[in-house]
Order: C-alpha cells, then structure tokens, then sequence
C-alpha cells in the first residue's frame, strides 16, 4: 500500500485553547540548569494563570539503565524540587509519566508517522549515541516521538524547555503535521517552543562549552538542588573563570564563556537581564563577583533545599500527589488517545 501523498497543511491552532505541557527526566538529581532552564519558568506558567500540566517522565529515563531503587527516589525527589520550587499539585497537574498510559499508546502511534530519516537527525540522540549507536536501546532512538506523545496526548499548545530541547519541539511540530495531513484531520495543534530568559542553557562549571548536565561524570560541574550552602559555596568558589575583570558592556563576554555563564546565572536567579548584571558589576574581579553569586545562589536555592527535604521525609504523601495527578491527567488525555484510534481505524468494542 502506498502512503498518503503530502496534501496541503492543514490549519489547525485557533481551535485549541491555551495549555501548558512540560516533562523532567528522573536519571538523577536535579541542577541549577534544570530550574532555571526549566521549573522556575514552569512556576511562573503556573503563576500566569495558564493551564499547567508537568510530568515526571520516568519511560524516558530508563531508555538509558537506571537502577530501580535509584529511579523511584529520583521520581519522587524530582516531584518534591516542582512543589518546593511553587508547582502548587492543587492548580498546575502534576504526575509521573508511566501512570497514565496514553502517553505510550500515542507514542507507538507516533512511532508509525515519524520517519528514520527525521530521527537520524536528532542530535541528543548522536550526542547520547556516541560511538556505541549499535549498542544503544531501540528507546533512546524512538526517545523524540514519546516526546511527542506526551505533548499532543493533551493538545497542549505550548512547552517551556531550555535550548537543548528545541529541535525535539520541531520534531513534535512535524509529527502533528505529518499525522494531521496523512489523516486528513485537524487534530493535533503545532506546539509552540516557550525558549526564554537569561538561562536557556546554562553551562558546565568546569567547561563553559558543555552543558550542565545530572549526567556528568563531574560532580564540580553543576549545582545539585541538594547541594547545600558550603557545597555551592565550594563550586562556585572553584569554577573555571579566566583572570579578566568584568567588563563594561556584553559585548565584552563574547569569547569568555565561563564568565558569561555565571553572568547569564546571576542575572536569571536575581531576575535582571544580563546586561543589567555586567552594568551592576563593570570592572569587578572574580574575587568580588563570585562570593556575590554565591550569596544570591544560597539565598534563592537554600529554601528549595530545605523544602524539598522536608518533603521527602513523606514519600506517601508524595505518591498521593502523583496519583492525584495522574488521575487528572489521565481524564484529558483519555479522550484524546480514544479519538486517534478512531482517526487511526483501530476497533474498540470491548464492554
Ligand atoms: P532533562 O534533565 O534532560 O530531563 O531536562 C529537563 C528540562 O531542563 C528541559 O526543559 C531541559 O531543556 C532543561 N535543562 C536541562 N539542562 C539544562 C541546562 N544546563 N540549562 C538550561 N536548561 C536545562
Ligand atoms: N526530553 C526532555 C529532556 O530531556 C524531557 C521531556 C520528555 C519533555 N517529554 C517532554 C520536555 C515533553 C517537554 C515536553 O529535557
């Protein structure tokens, strides 16, 4: 059987109504470039009032090893840094992904409308991949289209993410095309990407051009949200930084990356653009910017801290929450899974 030709795109977003979708890997701890990247700017979704559903997105996480024990207190500790953070379970849909199973459904689905040749393209993957490309699972290859599924499953119109994941958004972008125009269906919205602030990609502390990453090998190059002030104190003190002072204007940063990197980290914990933090800071050594991050770092992470460890001495009041959670999710997401088996020609008869 031949596949459908390519018809005309297919207008679809003005039917939609304003929704929020975000997920977080649960293969480690959480960084400073997973809240400013990310939960802070999910908090302030919340806070704008738009409909925010966030999600632990443990089928994800095992498409690399993950040791059992180790993935359910890193879901749980990931959902407590989202409430300890200001995700409020009673007004923004909090859950873990393998709880609502629409999300796998849909994703085989997409797994059919997405193409090889798109995802040989995706750079996590290659990053991810390596040299070792024969010997990776089927899931992180298939990893994009989960993606994908865990977005429309809900028709959310919108995902704030850092930098790193925007070429998945237009992979999640082309699948809602493809399905739409093979069907012939208006179904899927074309999300749009929310890539925004000082902080879209925060960098290594040892390393200004890797990011920072749960995955490093180095503990000194990120800032664990269960770090405390002495450890963040200790890093910050250490970071990679070259012996010029601060300079007058940006401009000045083009070719220091680990400075601007600290820069860019001021400017998103104090809520300034980074061009007010090098005007606040022109001419200061290291000597005098650092202790000032490390101060502000302590300040705004230090309560996170404590909240999150508070949090995580009730771990049943933690899955009560996800399960909460999960139950909301699943009653939007239902729906919409049971129309694409319609769309897809799947019978449903069972009583
Ligand atoms: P992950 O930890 O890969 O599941 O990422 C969860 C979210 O945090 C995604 O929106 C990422 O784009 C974001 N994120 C992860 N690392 C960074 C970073 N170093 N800087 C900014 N955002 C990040
Ligand atoms: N791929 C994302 C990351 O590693 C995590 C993720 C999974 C996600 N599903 C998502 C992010 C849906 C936004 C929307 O950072």
């Amino acid at each position: 059987m031949s596949e459908p030709v390519q018809t005309p795109q297919i207008p679809v977003n003005a039917a939609f109504k304003p929704r929020i979708f975000s997920g977080i890997q649960p293969s480690g701890g959480l960084t400073l470039g997973n809240y400013l990247g990310a939960l802070k700017r999910f908090v302030q979704k919340q806070d704008e009032g738009i409909e925010t559903i966030y999600c632990m997105v443990d089928m994800h996480a095992i498409t690399t090893w993950q040791d059992p024990a180790k993935l359910r207190h890193a879901t749980r500790e990931g959902a407590a840094a989202f409430i300890a953070a200001g995700i409020d379970p009673a007004r923004s849909i909090l859950f873990n992904q393998s709880q609502v199973s629409a999300h796998v459904e849909l994703g085989w689905i997409f797994n059919c409308v997405a193409r090889m040749g798109w995802m040989s393209r995706m750079t996590q993957f290659k990053d991810k991949a390596g040299k070792n490309s024969e010997n990776v699972s089927l899931g992180l290859y298939a990893y994009p289209a989960l993606m994908a599924a865990d977005i429309l499953t809900y028709h959310a119109t919108m995902v704030p993410v850092g930098e790193d994941q925007k070429q998945h958004l237009e992979l999640t972008r082309d699948i809602a095309i493809k399905f739409n125009n093979d069907y012939g269906v208006a179904f899927f919205p074309v999300v749009d990407p929310l890539i925004e602030g000082a902080a879209t990609r925060v960098m290594s502390l040892r390393d200004g051009t890797k990011k920072m990453s749960k995955s490093d090998p180095s503990d000194q190059s990120r800032i664990n949200l269960t770090d405390d002030a002495d450890m963040i104190a200790a890093k910050i003190r250490k970071s990679k930084t070259d012996s010029d002072p601060l300079p007058e204007t940006l401009d000045g940063l083009k070719d220091r990356p680990e400075a601007r990197n600290l820069v860019n980290i001021y400017a998103a914990l104090a809520d300034m653009s980074p061009d007010q933090v090098v005007t606040q800071f022109a001419g200061a050594q290291f000597g005098t910017f650092k202790p000032a991050l490390v101060d502000l770092s302590v300040a705004k992470l230090g309560p996170i801290t404590a909240e999150m460890i508070r949090l995580m001495k009730d771990p049943a009041e933690i899955d009560r929450i996800l399960g909460t959670g999960a139950d909301r999710a699943d009653a939007i997401a239902r729906p919409i899974v049971d129309q694409v088996y319609e769309i897809t020609g799947m019978i449903r008869s069972r009583r």
